[in-house]
Order: C-alpha cells, then sequence, then structure tokens
C-alpha cells in the first residue's frame, strides 16, 4: 500500500489560473521523493497541500488508506522543514529542540535523553545553550531539522531546506540528509529548484513545469531518458545542447550543418550526415519522421574529440570542426564552448586535452546517446518509442 497517494489534485488561488494542475503520485513508505522545477511551476503549493497548510482546490490526498482532505495539519504527522528555518528566537536551542516533547508531555528526563540524542546526531551537542541568533545558518537549518525528527513524523516534507546557505555549508548538509535519510528510512519528500540536489538526493525524482507533473522517475532514468526536451534541458549540468537536424528520408540517420560557425566548412555541400542505430531508424520510421525536422539533443559528455575516439567501443559519429570560444579548466574536466548552427554548445572533454580559446578542434559524438525531439511537441522521440515499445505496444500514436 503507498502511503501517500495524489489523485487529480488541482489548486487554484482565489479563483486565479491553476497553480496545479491535475496532479497525480503514489509515495510509497520510505521514498524520498523530490519536487524539482523552476521558481513559480508549484513545488511548494503540492508540499503544503500535503502538510495541510493550503486548502485543496480539488482531488483526493489519501495518508495510509486515509482521506486527508480536510483533516487538521497536527493530524496529519507530517514534519515541515522550511528554508527560513521556523526556530523559536526567545528560547535556546535545547528548548527549541524538546518544544515538541514538551507539548506532548514527554517526561523531563526522557526528553532529555531524546534531544541529547538528537543533538549528539547532528553535531549540535555544544551549542544547545545557546539562541538561535547566536548559530550561523547550516547550524540553524540543523537545529530545525532536529526538532523535525523529534516530533517523529510519518513523512519529513522539506521546502528548499538549504537554499539560504552558502555553496560549501550546501553540500555539507546535503550529505547529511542522504544520511538522515539511510538513518530514518522514514519518507521524505524535498522540494527544490536545485537539479544536483534533485539527482543526489531523490530515489525518485517528480519534474514540475507550469504546475504540471513533466516526468516521475528515478536520477538516472531522467538523466538517460529524459521524456522532453524540457526535462532533457532541466535536469544535467552543463546542460544538454540542442541543435536543429533533418531525418533523412530513408530515416538511416540525421543531417545537420557539417562545420561549426567561424570555421570554413569542409565539404561542399556543408551539410554532416550521422547513421543511426537500427533500434533508433526503427523508432523514427515507426512514427514516420523520415524527412522531418526535428531537434538534436546531445548532453555535453557525449562529444568527444576526435583524437580520442579511436579506442572507443562506442558508436561514434564523423568528426566536425569548431572554433573554441572558451575553454574553462573545472579541475579533471574542461568545458569547450563553440557555436553549431547558431547555437552555443558545450562540450565537457577532459582536463588533459588542452583546448584553447581560438583554437579549431575536431569534434565527434557518441551516437547511441543523442536524443531527438519532435519540433512541436517537443517530446522525446525515442523515450517514447521505447516506453511504447516495453509496454508491448505494437500500435504506435505520434509523438
Ligand atoms: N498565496 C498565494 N496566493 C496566490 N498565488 C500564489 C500563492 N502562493 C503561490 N502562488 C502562485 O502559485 C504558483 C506556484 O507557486 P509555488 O508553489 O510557490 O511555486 P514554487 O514553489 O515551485 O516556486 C505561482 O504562480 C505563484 O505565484
Ligand atoms: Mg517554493
Amino acid at each position: 500500500m503507498s502511503q501517500i497517494r495524489l489523485n487529480h489534485i488541482c489548486k487554484s488561488y482565489q479563483g486565479t489560473d491553476l497553480a496545479v494542475k491535475d496532479f497525480n503520485l503514489d509515495i510509497g513508505e520510505k521514498e524520498f521523493i523530490v519536487f524539482v522545477g523552476p521558481s513559480g511551476c508549484g513545488k511548494s503549493t503540492v508540499l503544503r497541500m500535503i502538510a495541510g497548510l493550503e486548502e485543496i482546490t480539488s482531488g483526493e490526498l489519501w495518508m495510509n488508506g486515509k482521506l486527508m482532505n480536510y483533516e487538521d495539519p497536527g493530524k496529519r504527522n507530517v514534519s515541515m522543514v522550511f528554508q527560513n528555518y521556523a526556530l523559536y528566537p526567545h528560547m535556546s536551542i535545547y528548548d527549541n529542540l524538546a518544544f515538541s516533547l514538551a507539548i506532548r508531555k514527554v517526561p523531563k528526563k526522557e526528553i532529555k535523553k531524546r534531544v541529547t540524542e538528537t543533538a549528539r546526531m547532528l553535531g549540535l551537542e555544544q551549542l544547545l545553550d545557546r539562541r538561535p541568533a547566536q548559530l550561523s545558518g547550516g547550524q540553524k537549518q540543523r537545529v530545525a531539522i532536529g526538532s523535525a525528527i523529534l516530533r517523529e513524523p510519518n513523512a519529513f516534507l522539506m521546502d528548499e531546506p538549504l537554499s539560504n546557505l552558502d555553496a560549501k555549508m550546501r553540500t555539507q548538509m546535503r550529505v547529511e540528509i542522504a544520511g538522515l535519510y539511510n538513518r530514518l528510512n522514514t519518507t521524505f519528500i524535498y522540494v527544490t529548484h536545485d537539479q544536483t540536489e534533485a539527482m543526489t538526493l531523490g530515489t525518485r525524482i517528480v519534474v514540475l513545469k507550469e504546475g504540471v507533473i513533466q516526468q516521475v522517475d528515478t536520477p538516472q532514468n531522467l538523466y538517460d531518458h529524459p521524456a522532453s526536451r524540457f526535462v532533457a534541458g532541466f535536469i544535467g549540468s552543463p546542460s544538454m545542447n540542442f541543435v536543429d537536424a533533418d531525418v533523412l528520408s530513408d530515416a538511416s540517420g540525421i543531417a545537420i550543418e557539417s562545420a561549426g560557425d567561424g570555421v570554413e566548412a569542409s565539404n561542399a555541400s556543408n551539410v554532416l550526415e550521422l547513421k543511426l542505430n537500427d533500434n533508433q531508424t526503427a523508432i523514427l520510421k515507426r512514427f514516420h519522421y523520415e524527412g522531418q525536422e526535428v531537434t538534436l539533443g546531445i548532453r555535453p559528455g557525449d562529444f568527444i574529440l576526435k583524437k580520442n575516439a579511436g579506442g572507443q567501443k562506442e558508436n561514434v559519429s564523423q568528426a566536425f570542426p569548431v572554433k573554441v570560444l572558451s575553454s574553462e579548466l573545472l579541475g579533471s574536466d574542461r568545458l569547450v564552448y563553440f557555436m553549431w548552427e547558431g547555437v552555443k554548445c558545450v562540450a565537457d572533454i577532459s582536463a588533459d586535452d588542452e583546448v584553447a580559446r581560438g583554437d579549431v578542434i575536431e569534434i565527434c559524438m557518441k551516437l547511441d546517446k543523442i536524443h531527438l525531439f519532435n519540433k512541436n511537441t517537443e517530446a522525446s522521440i525515442f523515450a517514447h518509442g521505447e516506453k511504447l515499445a516495453q509496454k508491448g505496444v505494437s500500435d504506435y500514436e505520434e509523438v
């Protein structure tokens, strides 16, 4: 039985447009669910409806088989952790942590034991006598998480809990939250606009855009098989590159301009033809994409320098020249930027490959890794085809 079920949930704030549209999701026990999407896409609204802080306009919210739409927040047995900590400023850290136990009339001795235990788990033992104003942002957020733990909820709801922290503290707290999840074995529902947080924390990720679910999947599947251009562009950093391409008339490949901008074309027709694999060709044929215009998507790490492509087991495209706009060294990786078909693209290559601004480099693509998107619907053609094939659907609909 799923622990939390959202069934056709919609939200309209005072009769305005729907902030959340037909949201359906089953959250199993002990899942770490992340809602991710750009600012204003409805993440907090959904979380607040689960917590009971916001009325549900239509649809049903079930928890452990019980309809919760009209239950008070206090009866839902969930703990919310916000971006801005929500601590009691006039109380000591100890009293902040003890608060929920004290109002439940837990005996003093038991309170002391549990507060001490939790403080130790979160590295707060030395800070128990202080007031919130005397703590750093990271410490305050740890206290907020500590009080959430001490409420012993069925689910933790976290709304951008790390957004107010600096980059280093954010990384550290992210690791701590992951550790906490492993230790506590409870359901987590976590809201963020940061795809790195989503990818590193979630067991499943819900990608939202304008109040509508775009895809629900594991981090790996979202990365490898994004269902749409939006998801493909949102998940992964640096973002996927997108350029226009034409499917060949027999669907055996695609054609793109052969040279990067600022480089002389290497052949008269100026067209680069890329051979696709049998599976990719079969899907294009089934959906009747022969001769059609599509969008090619390729992740920065799926470009490869020609000189390194030799030993590659993968199916690698022929090389084409691009002129380097800039080259950024990031530890063991190097990001190389170039213009291609009027679009700024980025390739993630090895730091050992010394490439500088102004160089013309020969670059290839890992062809099995490319994505093609329908120009109108922006749906992923391969992801859609593979999903239908898995379901055993033989009669393909248009993507
Ligand atoms: N209290 C409110 N009254 C009216 N509109 C709201 C309210 N809260 C949020 N909204 C609107 O609902 C949409 C979703 O907001 P929100 O859930 O806060 O997005 P997110 O958390 O993804 O940034 C936005 O368009 C926002 O302006
Ligand atoms: Mg929000």
